[in-house]
């Protein structure tokens, strides 16, 4: 499906920023989850060769040398690095560049190179451990294909139901929307999990399919997968090309808060911008660099969803909402906004003093009308 047939191959400036996004989500994922889990693991379905031909580092070198460098490694129980690679000449390649980047591991993490198909592998190990009577270990799974074949939604789903697992997908939608004929059918069934994807052929405006293809996908993830939130961010280039779709998927709103400040690092380069689908019927381009700009609309939308609540808010309750309801990161600096423009009308905090446009995580909030 992809006209790469090279081992090594030179490195986008769009992979580049999805590489920044995936670095700074694993900057925050691995303490959050080996804080509450033994071992976890960090599972690269479609690794690639490690490396690009510029000397670029690849999924499974940043993912590893997030790990190894960051600043509270010492208390990490177990990280297990699972690297799924099906073309011979990229996994061998990919073999080396770790055996030279990393001689020698911390004793807390561990890496392996699969050679082979990334669902047939993780099926036989879900069996495997299914016959045990255990369970996946919490995983991140990056599953970056060139295409969409060979990722199967029953597969994906099956994974999900473990605990803590999330998926992050790059979702070729694009591609999709454009190559959707019949010998596709039975690859784009199984990326699905259903047939329903075939109604685009009624939809005229290719837009509309987009939306479609995109909204679809992120329904089946929740319900077949059970993820309880699902978030895609359409990657648009600096000439407003739409390049593809990050589908995230977490069974905690944690997941999503630490995604959701990765894209906000990255969308601060000023060369990509992001579009959100946080609901079905609508979608935001976020413009993160304008601070004041998004602030003002992050701040209406709380104002709306809580002016009549009948008793003070939590601050954690409000950064909830933010993450989960609204395309936005969550910033104290909302909260003095509405402040300043008397939309909170009052603040208590527990046992001290409290100074206009503080807002500590144990105060509660009580808007005006
Ligand atoms: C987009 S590249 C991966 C790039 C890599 N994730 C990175 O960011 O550096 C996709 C890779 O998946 C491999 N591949 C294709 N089909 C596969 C499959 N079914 N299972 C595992 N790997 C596959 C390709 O050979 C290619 O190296």
């Amino acid at each position: 499906m992809s006209s790469i047939k090279s081992t090594v191959w030179k490195l986008d400036p769009h992979t580049k920023a999805k590489h920044e996004i995936l670095e700074y989500y694993l900057k925050q994922w691995f303490p959050i989850l080996t804080k509450w889990s033994g071992r976890v693991v960090y599972l690269d379905g479609f690794a690639g060769p490690g490396i690009y031909s510029n000397g670029e580092e690849g999924s499974p070198i940043i993912a590893l040398r997030t790990a190894v460098n960051h600043v509270l490694r010492d208390r990490f129980k177990e990280i297990v690095f699972w690297f799924i690679e099906k073309d011979k000449a990229r996994a061998k390649k990919l073999k080396e560049v770790l055996k030279d980047r990393f001689p020698d591991l911390p004793s807390n993490m561990v890496y392996e190179v699969e050679g082979g198909e990334f669902a047939p592998s993780l099926e036989k190990t879900l069996d495997k451990l299914e016959g045990e009577g255990t369970r996946l270990a919490p995983t991140f799974a990056f599953l970056d294909p060139f295409g969409f074949s060979g990722l199967p939604m029953e597969l994906i789903s099956r994974m999900m139901k473990n605990p803590k697992c999330e998926v992050m997908i790059t979702f070729m939608t694009d591609f999709i929307n454009r190559f959707n004929d019949e010998e596709r059918e039975r690859a784009l069934n199984e990326l699905y999990g259903t047939d329903k994807w075939q109604k685009i052929r009624d939809i005229r405006d290719s837009d509309e399919r987009t939306r479609f293809l995109i909204d679809l996908y992120q329904e089946q993830l929740m319900e077949l997968g059970g993820a309880n939130y699902v978030r895609s961010f359409e990657m648009i280039s600096k000439f407003n090309k739409p390049l593809y779709h990050l589908v995230y998927g977490t069974q905690h709103w944690k997941g999503l808060k630490a995604i959701k400040e990765a894209m906000y690092r990255v969308d601060k380069t000023g060369n990509y911008r992001f579009s959100d689908r946080t609901t079905p019927s609508q979608t935001t381009m976020l413009d993160y660099g304008v601070e004041a700009v998004w602030v003002a609309k992050a701040a209406e939308l709380i104002f709306k969803a809580y002016r009549r609540a009948p008793s003070p808010i939590p601050v954690t309750i409000i950064e909830k909402f933010v993450i989960t309801r609204t395309p936005y990161v969550f910033r104290k600096s909302i909260l003095r906004h509405l402040e300043e423009k008397e939309k909170i009308v009052d603040v208590k905090i527990p046992k001290r003093k409290r100074r206009t446009g503080y807002f500590p995580d144990d105060a509660v909030v009580t808007f005006g009308e």
